[in-house]
C-alpha cells in the first residue's frame, strides 16, 4: 500500500477560456494521478464553494492552489493512498467549514479525486474497477448510461432569450459508440434545420456544444426537436429530455419568461403538457431550488417522467435524502465538485440507489479535457451521464472513454 509523497496543483483553463485547477496526487511508488477540475457556471446555491481570487467566473484560482500545495500537502504527506475515506475526511476537517469555502471545494475536489486516479494505478486498476473497491451500490440494470446530449443551450449557457437551459437528446441504446453516431446525425440533421427555418446565422454554439437559439417560448425547441425525430430513419432512437434550471429565471416569486411572468402553478401546468407531449424521458430542475413541494407536485401528476433533482439536490447527501422523503425526484444529477470529495459523492449515489432513484452522473458547462465522470458512471452502472453535444473536444472525451470501456468489455 503506497502513500502519498506530494500533493501539487497549477492553473489551468476550462472550455470558457476562465481558469481553473489541475491538481495531482504523487506517491511513493511513482505513481500518480490527476484531476482537471471542471466548474459550473447556473451553479444551486448550496453547492460547494468555489475559490477565486476575485470576483467573478474570470478571475484566477492562485488561492485554491497556494491551498493544494501547502495544507492540502501537509496534510496528505504519508497517507495511504488507498484510504479513499480517510483522505476525504481530512481534506473536510482540515477545511472545517460546511460549504468548503476556506480552502476552496474546487482544491478539495481536487485532490480527493486525483488520489482515486493515483491509488487505482498504484494498484494497476482500470479506474472504473477501482472505484467499485470503494463503496458498495445497489445494482442497476443497466450496464452503461444512456448519454444526455445537449444539443439546443439556453439559460446560463448562452446570450439568448430562452429561458430553459438545457435540451437534451437522449440516444435509446445501451452502446456509447451507437449512442455517440446517433447524436452526431442528430446534431447534423439539426443543423439543416436551423438553417432552414432561421438562416446560417442562427448557428450559434453555446457552452455546451449545442445550438444557443435565440427563440423565446420553451415550447419552439421541443418542436423542433420533434421535426428533426420525425425525419430519422429510426424515430424510436431517441428520446428528449430537459434541464429547465428554473432557478436561474426565477424572481420575486415568479418565473419569468420573456414579459411572461408565470406562477408556480402554471410552470407545473406548462411542464407537465410538454412531457406528455414530447414524451419525456427526464425533468431536471423544473421548479427553483428551494420548492420540494413543487418537485413532488409534478412528480405525482407525471409518472411516466423521471422529476430531477441538480440545483435542488446539489450531491448533498442531506439534501438528497429530503427530496427522498417528499418524494420530490425520480432521478439525481451527480457532480463531484457540487459536494467537495469523492466519498460524499458515492455516499449519495449509494443513498440514491438504496431507495430506488436513479443516478445521473454530469459534466459541468465549463469543462476540462479530464474523463473521470465516464468510469464513475460505469463502475456503477448509473443510469445516464451527461456529456453535452458531441462535438466540443472537453464532451468528446467523455464519450470517447465510454467507448474505450466498451471495447475493454468485448475483448
Ligand atoms: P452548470 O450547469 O454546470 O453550468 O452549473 C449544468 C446544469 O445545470 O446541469
Ligand atoms: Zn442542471
Amino acid at each position: 500500500m503506497t502513500k502519498i509523497s506530494r500533493v501539487s496543483a497549477s492553473e489551468i483553463r476550462d472550455s470558457r477560456g476562465n481558469p481553473t485547477l489541475s491538481v495531482t496526487v504523487a506517491c511513493e511508488d511513482g505513481s500518480q494521478g490527476t484531476f482537471d477540475v471542471p466548474s459550473g457556471a447556473s451553479t444551486g446555491r448550496y453547492e460547494a464553494f468555489e475559490l477565486r481570487d476575485g470576483e467573478g467566473p474570470q478571475s484566477h484560482v492562485l488561492k485554491a492552489i497556494a491551498n493544494v500545495k501547502g495544507e492540502i500537502n501537509g496534510a496528505l504527506l504519508g497517507v495511504a493512498v488507498t484510504e479513499q475515506k480517510k483522505i476525504d475526511d481530512i481534506l473536510c476537517a482540515l477545511d472545517g467549514t460546511k460549504e468548503k469555502s476556506r480552502l476552496g471545494g474546487n482544491a478539495l475536489i481536487g485532490a480527493s479525486v486525483a488520489a482515486a486516479k493515483a491509488a487505482a494505478t498504484s494498484d494497476k486498476l482500470e479506474l472504473f474497477v477501482y472505484l467499485r473497491k470503494l463503496v458498495r451500490i445497489a445494482p442497476s440494470e443497466r450496464e452503461f448510461p444512456f448519454l444526455y446530449m445537449n444539443v439546443i443551450n439556453g439559460g446560463k449557457h448562452a446570450k439568448t432569450r430562452l429561458m430553459f437551459q438545457e435540451y437534451m437528446i437522449v440516444p435509446q441504446t445501451e452502446s456509447p459508440q451507437e449512442a455517440v453516431s446517433i447524436g452526431k446525425d442528430f446534431l447534423a440533421a439539426l443543423e439543416k434545420e436551423i438553417v432552414k427555418d432561421y438562416g446560417a446565422q442562427a448557428l450559434v454554439i453555446g457552452d455546451e456544444g449545442g445550438i444557443a437559439l435565440d427563440v423565446e417560448d420553451p415550447e419552439t425547441p421541443l418542436k423542433l426537436l420533434n421535426e428533426v425525430r420525425d425525419s430519422l430513419p429510426n424515430p424510436h432512437s431517441v428520446r428528449f429530455a430537459l434541464d429547465v434550471a428554473a432557478s436561474s429565471f426565477f424572481q420575486h416569486n415568479h418565473y419569468r419568461i420573456g414579459e411572461k411572468k408565470l406562477s408556480r402553478e402554471e410552470l407545473l401546468e406548462r411542464i407537465a403538457s410538454y412531457t406528455t407531449a414530447y414524451n419525456l424521458l427526464s425533468v431536471e430542475d423544473p421548479f427553483e431550488e428551494n420548492d420540494f413541494t413543487s418537485f413532488s407536485a409534478l412528480t405525482r401528476s407525471v409518472p411516466q417522467t423521471k422529476v430531477v433533482g441538480d440545483d435542488l439536490t446539489t450531491t448533498n447527501e442531506a439534501r438528497v435524502r429530503e427530496a427522498i422523503d417528499k418524494h420530490c425526484i425520480g432521478a439525481v444529477i451527480i457532480k463531484p465538485n457540487q459536494i467537495g470529495t469523492l466519498s460524499e459523492t458515492l455516499a449519495t449515489m449509494a443513498l440514491a440507489r438504496a431507495n430506488g432513484i436513479e443516478c445521473i452522473i454530469s459534466h459541468r458547462s465549463g469543462e476540462t479535457l479530464d474523463s473521470f465522470i465516464s468510469d464513475l458512471a460505469f463502475a456503477f452502472s448509473v443510469f445516464g451521464i451527461k456529456v453535452g453535444a458531441p462535438r466540443a473536444k472537453e464532451r468528446l472525451v467523455k464519450m470517447e472513454r465510454l467507448i474505450t470501456i466498451e471495447s475493454l468489455q468485448n475483448t
